[in-house]
């Protein structure tokens, strides 16, 4: 009866998942969805805790079950609360990474009782295989996702050994080989259960280390799917469904999220994969110098400019988040419209640091839907457009993307902003964004730079709009 009432339990847990991910896809539903999928897993976990039975025999040892369940929940808590809107990506490949190592610990824990039961060559060679991988994907997860934390946090610099891609499919190659060979019972020590955990994190490092600016949010996507993939493995290895799952449901939605964003930011799979800095392009890693001058314009100038437009195009990027200017951006949008002007956003796919940044952000103060436009459908609209501003962004209006074969970011689809009649960049400084590269459009003669904090500058354009 217990293992039926279960049974119904797990199959809700699924379909609130499904249910979940499929109400992500929009963001006005995207907060509902993320509290079905997560009152489905505590269902899951609270009817696991309470009417698991195996032989007959329920769960005994709750202290070890409930301190990790408050000390979990304590500190997630905490760090959820903390966390700026700008630490976000630092936190989602923190938690990952935390995923990924839970897959890889049960993995050990299980292949700690078959070797303990009997000989572990003995066991079923499919048992094994789902032993090891659940070990080696989990591992590569939990080791990449806190190199990814490291470089979003500006901890970690890109590094990039001699031969990097030979060392990392050879170091592939072996760690396969020899799970595979265990699975088969070639190994008769059980400390090759420690050999394959060792290398398996040496190759997330190492997969990760060298990937730079444009190819990182691939990797990010990448990562996700492995704990998802790794998190399978575990709902094999106890037969739990919504284990099962629910790793399924995010290892695909990861390898979708990764083919799109693979396109986006025109990518190889194979060179995200065999950790290939600049992936598919001639690159060198370092952009040519650029010379020139730069104009910048004043406040009310720009003012004057923006209210006298047909059309405007906000261009968003990180630097919109660091200064958390969302709300104000909203209210020079807002005065703007007022004005007769026609105002739209312009998101690019990698803006910001995480899948879908610019969107949440701008969601939160309450910038209509309709008016974010995707890159693809605004690229053929700046030809049209009298002003576009530029708020915090740098590599996604970047035109060496398009013209520098030797910058780290070639290949890499960007806004075509300068086709606008006139562009103005909103920045604190001269300073590279995410990829460390100069930017030729603040030196084209289109242009103009607006100097400061964006929350700042956008606070005093839209006082200045309002006086005109
Ligand atoms: P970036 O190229 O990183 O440029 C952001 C710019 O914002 C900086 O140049 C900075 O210049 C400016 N800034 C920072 N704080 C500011 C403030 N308070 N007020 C005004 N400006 C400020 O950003 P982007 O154009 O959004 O491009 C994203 C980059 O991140 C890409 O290279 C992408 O590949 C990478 N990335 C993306 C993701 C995802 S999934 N989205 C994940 C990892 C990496 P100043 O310092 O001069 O102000």
């Amino acid at each position: 009866m217990q293992q039926h009432i279960l049974n119904i339990i797990y199959m809700l847990g699924s379909v609130s998942f499904i249910f979940g991910i499929k109400m992500l896809g929009k963001p006005e539903s995207a907060k509902k969805g993320n509290l079905i999928a997560a009152v489905g897993m505590g269902i899951a976990i609270i009817g696991t805790i309470f009417l698991y039975e195996s032989n007959g025999k329920g769960l005994t040892n709750y202290p070890w079950i409930f301190g990790g369940l408050i000390v979990g929940t304590v500190i997630g808590t905490l760090m959820a609360k903390k966390v700026k809107m700008t630490g976000m990506p630092q936190m989602v490949s923190f938690f990952n990474g935390m995923g990924g190592a839970c897959a890889a610990l049960i993995s050990l824990v299980e292949f700690n009782h078959l070797s303990h039961e009997a000989d572990f060559t003995d066991a079923e060679p499919t048992h094994l295989i789902i032993i090891f991988l659940g070990l080696v994907i989990g591992s590569i997860s939990f080791a990449g996702s806190m190199i990814a934390y490291g470089k979003l946090d500006e901890k970690i610099k890109d590094k990039t050994l001699p031969l990097q891609q030979v060392i990392n499919i050879g170091l592939l190659l072996v760690i396969l080989g020899i799970a595979g060979a265990a699975s088969f019972g070639f190994f008769d020590t059980p400390n090759v259960l420690f050999l394959i955990l060792g290398l398996s994190l040496l190759y997330g490092v190492l997969f990760v280390m060298p990937i730079g600016g444009a190819d990182m949010p691939v990797v990010i996507s990448l990562l996700n799917s492995f704990t998802g993939v790794a998190a399978a493995m575990g709902g094999f290895l106890y037969d739990n469904k919504v284990m099962l799952f629910g790793g399924i449901l995010v290892g695909s939605a990861g390898t979708l999220l990764t083919v799109v964003m693979c396109k986006a930011m025109n990518r190889s799979l194979t060179n995200v994969l065999i950790g290939n800095f600049g992936g598919g392009s001639k690159s060198t890693g370092e952009s040519k110098s650029i010379s020139g001058s730069i104009r910048e314009v004043s406040i009310s100038d720009a003012a004057v400019l923006m209210k006298y437009s047909k059309k405007v195009v906000i261009v968003p990027g990180y630097g919109l988040a660091v200064a958390q200017a969302q709300h104000v951006c909203h209210e020079l949008e807002q005065t703007l419209e007022e004005e007769g002007v026609e105002v739209k956003y312009a998101i690019h796919p990698v803006a910001g640091r995480m899948p879908g940044h610019m969107n949440v952000l701008l969601a939160e103060s309450n910038v209509s839907y309709d008016k974010l436009v995707e890159m693809d459908d605004i690229n053929p609209e700046f030809k049209t457009t009298d002003v576009v501003l530029i708020v915090g962004a740098n590599d996604v209006v970047n035109p060496a993307a398009k013209t520098d074969p030797s910058s780290p970011i070639y290949g890499m689809p960007i806004l075509s902003v300068e086709d606008a009649a006139h562009t103005i960049v909103m920045k604190r400084s001269m300073k590279a964004g995410y990829a460390g590269i100069e930017n030729e459009l603040f030196y084209n003669p289109k242009n103009r730079m607006l100097f400061g904090d964006a929350k700042k500058t956008l606070t005093e354009l839209v006082s200045e709009l309002k006086n005109i």
